[in-house]
């Protein structure tokens, strides 16, 4: 009878134990769920497709699961995505259109295993406003790349003042492909803290970034490459505001 009696008393105890309170489900579903990047900005040619890469890259060699996703029909991000070595560490790779990015991604967020998703947008982000706002609500971090070129930092002060930050999630400006020894490098470091938050770190004008494209690779996995330790700020400061460090 001792077998009956144990599992008399089990039921009932089950049934008691409290349930989870809410806010504990809701911490552990955080907890579980994938980070999101977006990489955006108004303008064509700011460096969105090259940051997201290396930044991908530099997440899979701290041993995150990462993907990148690709909402250019232009399909650069894709093709350096195809090109990249089997060896190399593993990142997935997602392509579709903007329209449908923020209902796929809020729901692969959910229950995809993933650390973080990378997110690269096209240009003309004025064709498709309504989907871009979603996607920066979604954003756990929205990073705002530019060139330290004056109609570049116009472009993207006001993409952050009238869109990006009327959002209120965590943002910064990163300035890149700089030349650090131009006046114009201050000043657009100047200009830009005025506004927002600006990423401490910068990337260089290297004509190693812009090789990579052809080889499937980041930066950090070309051997001694110049600007790795400009990927390794950025990221580190990434990782950081986002709640993926360590
Ligand atoms: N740090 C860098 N140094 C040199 N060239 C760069 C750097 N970052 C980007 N580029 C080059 O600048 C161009 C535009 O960059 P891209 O990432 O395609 O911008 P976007 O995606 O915003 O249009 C590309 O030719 C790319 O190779
Ligand atoms: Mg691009």
């Amino acid at each position: 009878m001792a077998g009956t009696v144990g599992m008399k008393v089990a039921q009932p105890e089950d049934e008691r134990l409290p349930k989870r309170p809410k806010k504990a489900e809701e911490a552990i579903a955080q907890a579980k769920r994938a980070k999101l990047l977006l990489l955006s900005s108004a303008k064509g040619g700011s460096t969105k497709t090259t940051t997201a890469r290396n930044l991908a890259v530099a997440a899979a060699h701290v041993g995150l699961r990462v993907a990148t996703i690709d909402l250019d029909l232009q399909a650069t991000l894709t093709n350096w995505w195809q090109k990249r070595p089997d060896d190399a560490p593993k990142i997935d790779h997602y392509q579709m259109p903007i329209e449908e990015a923020e209902a796929a991604l809020a729901d692969a967020m959910k229950g995809s295993g993933l650390d973080l998703f990378i997110v690269d947008t096209p240009p003309g982000v004025e064709n498709h406003p309504s989907a871009m706002r979603a996607l920066i609500r979604l954003a756990d971090f929205v990073l705002m790349p530019t060139t330290q070129g004056g109609p570049d930092l116009d472009s993207v002060i006001e993409w952050w003042s009238q869109t990006v930050k009327r959002e209120g999630r965590p943002s910064a400006f990163l300035l890149s492909r700089t030349k650090r020894s131009a006046k114009s490098y201050q000043e657009a470091r100047q200009r830009l803290i005025k506004h927002g938050p600006l990423c401490p770190f910068d990337c260089r004008d290297l004509e190693e970034v812009q090789r990579t494209h052809y080889n499937g690779l980041g930066i950090l996995e070309v051997r001694g490459a110049a600007g790795q330790d400009d990927i390794q700020g950025v990221w580190a400061y990434v990782a950081r505001e986002i709640g993926l460090e360590g």
